[in-house]
């Protein structure tokens, strides 16, 4: 299964590739992942992004692209990935088709998880994540057992530092003027499924499940 995963900011894709890739077995690539584990780890890349990450602006497309297309060559991605938080606009979407034609690959589907913009911000700010095993909660929408613990592996819990009200809206912002335009750019290819993501996390998966049987 080879799949994209579209959506705003705070959506819920990084809730909902966790359930994928546990049901289908195909790697997740999220370049905000990628981006964060470079940041973590100093390297120069990390520098770079870091600097855009923060003030909620995309990184640019030079030091994206080459990564993504470079990680898709890994062996563990010739019988699917599913693509988390790229493409992101319209060229980094048509750097992927180029990609994937030269290399013989198509798509099988893009998820677009649509949910209401007053509730984006809710999310994204009440989330609380594992910096050990990467697991994401809510405050209030997907509480730990225990008040700021991870209940995998205890550690605790912590923010991310573009998940405050001024940089998420701004990421809103740029969600609605670089990568809704994916919207009809996949909808013309006739490769999308639109979810309804203002449901709870377990119905929002069902109808993941259903778009992609
Ligand atoms: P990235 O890491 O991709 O972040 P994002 O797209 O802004 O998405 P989020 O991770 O914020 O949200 P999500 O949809 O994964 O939501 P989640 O499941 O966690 O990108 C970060 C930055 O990196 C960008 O701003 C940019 O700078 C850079 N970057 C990354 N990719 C790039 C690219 N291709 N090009 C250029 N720059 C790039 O859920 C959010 C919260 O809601 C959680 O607390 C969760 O528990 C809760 N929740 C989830 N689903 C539900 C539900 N159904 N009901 C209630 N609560 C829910
Ligand atoms: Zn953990």
């Amino acid at each position: 299964m080879k799949i994209i995963l579209l959506g705003p900011p705070g959506a819920g894709k990084g809730t909902q590739a966790a359930n994928i890739v546990d049901s289908y077995k195909i790697p997740h690539i999220s370049t905000g992942d990628i981006f964060r584990k470079n940041i973590k780890e100093g390297t120069e890349l990390g520098k770079k992004a870091q600097e855009y990450m923060n003030e909620g602006k995309l990184v640019p497309d030079e030091l994206t692209c080459g990564l993504v297309a470079s990680r898709l060559s890994e062996a563990d991605c010739k019988d699917g990935f599913m693509l988390d938080g790229f493409p992101r606009n319209i060229f980094q979407a048509e750097y992927l088709d180029k990609y994937l034609s030269e290399n013989n690959i198509s798509l099988d589907k893009v998820i677009n998880i649509e949910v209401d913009h007053k509730l984006l911000v809710e999310r994204a700010c009440g989330r609380r994540i594992c910096k050990t095993c990467g697991a994401t909660y809510h405050v209030k929408f997907n509480p730990s057992k225990e008040e700021g613990v991870c209940d995998s592996c205890h550690t605790n819990l912590t923010q991310r530092p573009d998940d405050n009200e001024e940089t998420v809206s701004h990421r809103i912002d740029v969600y609605l003027s670089e990568t809704k335009p994916l919207v009809d750019y996949y909808t013309k290819q006739n490769v999308i499924a639109n979810i309804e993501g203002n449901q709870d996390i377990d119905k929002v998966f069902e109808d993941i499940k259903a778009a992609l049987a």
